[in-house]
């Protein structure tokens, strides 16, 4: 070996070093050493420099230390040099008897006093510091009973050697005691305690990644409510309790994956607190029931609370965080630093928080961590305090907290969902008195009010809603029945309450008011009865973005309690008939807007129910699929089946309604056929007119119609198009055409026609009466607009600058 003791880099001239940097090997190859028969290791340095081995081998002994958590100074308390001349060049003999001389001159001392008999015996005491013939003890001065040993050692030594000769060594000796003032078991168990702060640190980075874990199975069930693809589950048959207990299963399969890691992790480093044969299973339970506990009590409530996924995972994920770290950690530290008083509180405090599971896992964690370090602590002086971690006070307390919270937060959870705790708020403002109604309308409620509509398949009586903080119902006692077999037409502007009936019907928001019977069936309080005999359609898909199409209605066939065998059939069947076979296997959230209204009605329609809500099923479709949807429709009431359907399309209404009623805020404005509302509201005719040319004059076709026909109403004129209403009162069919005929030529008109007053202007008459609270300034100021000139549009977009701003 080139050089068996490298030196190392010590502190210099602009370079400070708090420890030597020692290369591997520094401070020579390893001395040779005896295991003593106390299991101390002895060491030869004969030969050394025992300073500078010291120094340099301290780094290696660091590393132990940290190893094996044996404290530094534990290692070496002390040692002998035996006949060493000391290292300092001693001054000569005559030099020391001048000085001593000069200090006994400068103080006149007493002759035998303690300094003159000191004095007498320094100049041989400094004399003998440079024999060969002494010994020398070195102690380490962190080890308290180190140098009482070593010089007791030594003494010994020095006893036996100067034995007279035939004596046995082995009979003399000194013994020396050793009496450090003993730490109560208080005080030992405090200093313990100090010690775990380590360990206690692994805890709250188990409770901190513990926190991520159950916020993270909120997400799934808020989007699924908020999309109402839960509603749907409910009202194809799913029980709430099932609901939540699948979810719950679900949740608890994916949760111990987690949590089995974090045992793995427990094991891979070995950390005796949580994996000692004792207390491994008592942490496996602890991860156990904190994922029975949170998920369930904390976190299925806090999903109906929450409206955006996103944030609700912030928010409970914080509040994991800061109830799980801040309450075990806080009457940690009240425990390691609190007086009596505080002691008390904290008491009461460690009993508090165990209503949360976060705390009981941190906290139990802690409790091991705790358990385990006095144990060990008391180990050294031969007594086994090591308790069973499933005491009461240690983690049994929490265990069985957790194991409650699980069951009380759990019914919480589906009592909220069956909305024990929610009562229809009674009415806050009198609604005003229906007042004057049309006479359909008003002899339909009379009918439903005197028990006429027990036959119907679906009675409406009074039904109402009124949402919170609004004044306005969004719908106001709707009387109607609608009996088997019947296409009933639900039409209203934006906001006139279409959708609130429904929802009321479906049993998605609480009935304000009145009642409404499904096949007999009450939808306050038999909705599961009335569920089975209803499919839904709504307004916004109710989609698992996941799911492909296929996936969504094999799922609802089998809810809805199609035999196994015949559920692809009745799925193929529903694919069939929207028109969805060419995405049927695309997840539902790739789907387009129509795609996704063919999937939903698709949905509606399976299991053949005997009433069917479709909320705007065809907005979005194109012709094609809507012309489907209208024959699936009319083969539906041709079963016998009832169908109510809101659209906007008046093409629609007309070809499918068998009845139809207009909703004004929240009131039906009129009630009854197609033809029989045309003939009472629709009384007049429209006359279309087209004019020839690119960008043609309207001027004189309009000059020409007010004169030839007065009383004439320009409803809409567009770039070539003119639209007039006119009441049948004032002329005849007969002399419109002929008008019309005669004057063709010279007014360039290319084509018109004359028809009776549409369905479009009867609901335009009846929506100009709609109402918002908040958007009634809005309407009245639109409707001074009512004609639509699109030549000024199309000179307002001409025009550059007008182009740019609006762009
Ligand atoms: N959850 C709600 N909270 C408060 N007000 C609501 C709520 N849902 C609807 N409304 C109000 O109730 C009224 C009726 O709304 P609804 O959705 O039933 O109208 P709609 O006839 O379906 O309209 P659209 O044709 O646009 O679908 C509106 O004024 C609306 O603002
Ligand atoms: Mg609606």
């Amino acid at each position: 070996m080139e050089n068996p003791s490298p030196l190392c880099e010590c502190s210099c001239e602009g370079r400070k070093k708090m420890l030597p940097e020692c290369p591997a090997g520094a401070g020579g190859l390893p001395p040779p050493q005896m295991k003593l028969s106390s299991i101390d290791t002895l060491q030869n340095l004969t030969g050394r420099n025992i300073s500078d081995y010291l120094v340099k081998t301290y780094a290696q002994i660091i590393g132990k230390s940290l190893k094996n958590k044996i404290w530094v100074n534990e290692f070496r308390y002390g040692g002998f040099s035996l006949g060493a001349r000391s290292s300092q060049i001693l001054p000569p003999s005559d030099e020391i008897d001048d000085a001593i001389s000069q200090l006994r001159s400068r103080f006149t001392l007493e002759k035998g006093a303690a300094a003159d008999r000191f004095l007498g015996s320094l100049s041989n005491f400094i004399q003998g510091l440079d024999t060969k013939d002494n010994v020398k003890i070195w102690f380490n001065n962190k080890g308290w009973h180190s140098i009482g040993a070593f010089l007791n050692v030594m003494n010994n030594g020095v006893l036996r050697a100067n034995l007279p000769a035939g004596q046995d060594p082995s009979k003399f000796g000194i013994t020396a005691f050793n009496h450090p003032l003993n730490l109560t078991k208080e005080q030992l168990s405090q200093v313990a305690l100090m010690t775990t702060s380590v360990d206690v640190l692994v805890s709250i980075c188990v409770i901190f990644a513990m926190s991520f874990v159950p916020a993270s199975f909120v997400v799934f069930l808020i989007q699924e409510r908020v999309n109402k693809a839960k509603h749907m589950q409910f009202i194809s048959g799913v029980q709430p309790l099932l609901y939540w207990l699948a979810n719950f299963v679900w949740d608890m399969c994916n949760y111990i994956v987690p949590a089995t890691l974090v045992i793995i992790i427990f094991v891979c480093f070995q950390q005796e607190a949580y994996v000692s044969s004792t207390n491994l299973p008592v942490l496996a339970l602890l991860l156990l029931l904190y994922g029975y506990g949170p998920i369930t009590p904390l976190m299925y409530p806090a999903s109906f609370f929450f409206k955006i996924p996103s944030t609700a995972y912030v928010v409970l994920t914080s509040v994991n965080i800061l109830i799980g770290i801040n309450g075990s950690v806080s009457t940690f530290v009240l425990e390691l630093f609190g007086s009596n008083e505080i002691g008390g509180v904290n008491d009461i405090l460690k009993n508090v928080f165990l209503i949360f599971p976060h705390f009981c896992l941190g906290r139990g964690l802690i409790d091991m961590v705790k358990n385990q370090a006095m144990a060990d602590a008391l180990e050294r002086f031969g007594e086994n305090r090591f308790r069973s971690p499933l005491a009461w006070d240690m983690v049994g307390k929490n265990l069985f907290a957790m194991a409650i919270e699980g069951v009380v937060f759990f019914l919480i959870t589906v009592l909220i969902q069956y909305r024990f705790f929610i009562k229809a708020s009674p009415l806050s403002t009198k609604l005003k008195p229906i007042g004057e109604e049309d006479e359909d309308v008003a002899r339909e409620r009379q009918r439903i009010l005197g028990g006429g509509g027990h036959t119907d398949i679906l009675e409406l009586k009074q039904l109402t809603k009124v949402y919170k903080r609004k004044q306005k119902p969004a719908v106001d006692r709707l009387c109607v029945g609608i009996p088997p077999g019947e296409c009933f037409g639900l039409l209203g502007v934006n906001g006139a309450g279409k959708t609130s009936t429904f929802k009321m019907l479906t049993g998605d928001t609480v009935v304000t008011s009145g009642e409404a019977y499904l096949a007999g069936k009450s939808v306050l309080k038999e909705i599961d009865e009335v569920h089975q005999n209803m499919g839904y359609c709504p307004q916004f898909d109710a989609h698992n973005d996941l799911l492909t199409g296929r996936e969504h209605l094999e799922f609802y066939a089998i809810l809805r309690g199609v035999p196994e065998k015949e559920v692809c059939e009745v799925a193929e069947w529903g694919i069939r008939k929207l028109g969805l076979v060419k995405y049927v296997d695309k997840a539902a959230g790739s789907y387009s807007g129509g795609n996704m209204r063919k999937l939903s009605t698709a949905m509606a329609l399976i299991g053949c129910p005997p009433v069917v809500f479709l909320d705007e099923p065809t907005t979005g479709m194109d012709p094609k699929a809507r012309r489907a949807l209208w024959n699936c429709i009319l083969s539906i009431i041709k079963e016998g089946r009832s169908v109510v359907l809101t659209s906007h399309s008046m093409e629609e209404c007309e070809a499918l309604c068998t009845r139809m009623a207009i909703m004004v805020n929240g009131r039906f404005r009129c009630l009854g056929s197609v033809q029989h509302l045309k003939n009472r509201f629709g009384d007049g005719y429209t006359i279309i007119l087209r004019v020839a040319g690119l960008d043609p004059d309207l001027g004189p076709v309009m000059r020409f119609i007010e004169a030839e026909l007065p009383g004439s109403t320009l409803k809409e004129k567009h770039r070539n198009m003119l639209q007039y209403q006119l009441p049948s009162s004032l002329t005849s069919l007969a002399r419109i055409f002929n008008i019309l005929a005669k004057n063709k030529q010279w007014l360039h008109i290319e084509d018109y026609s004359v028809s009776q007053t549409t369905l479009d202007q009867v609901f335009v008459n009846f929506a100009k009466d709609q109402s918002d609270e908040d958007h009634s300034k809005d309407i009245s100021l639109n409707r001074k607009e009512a004609v639509v000139d699109v030549s000024q549009l199309d000179s307002f977009l001409q025009d550059n600058k007008a182009k740019e701003t609006f762009v």
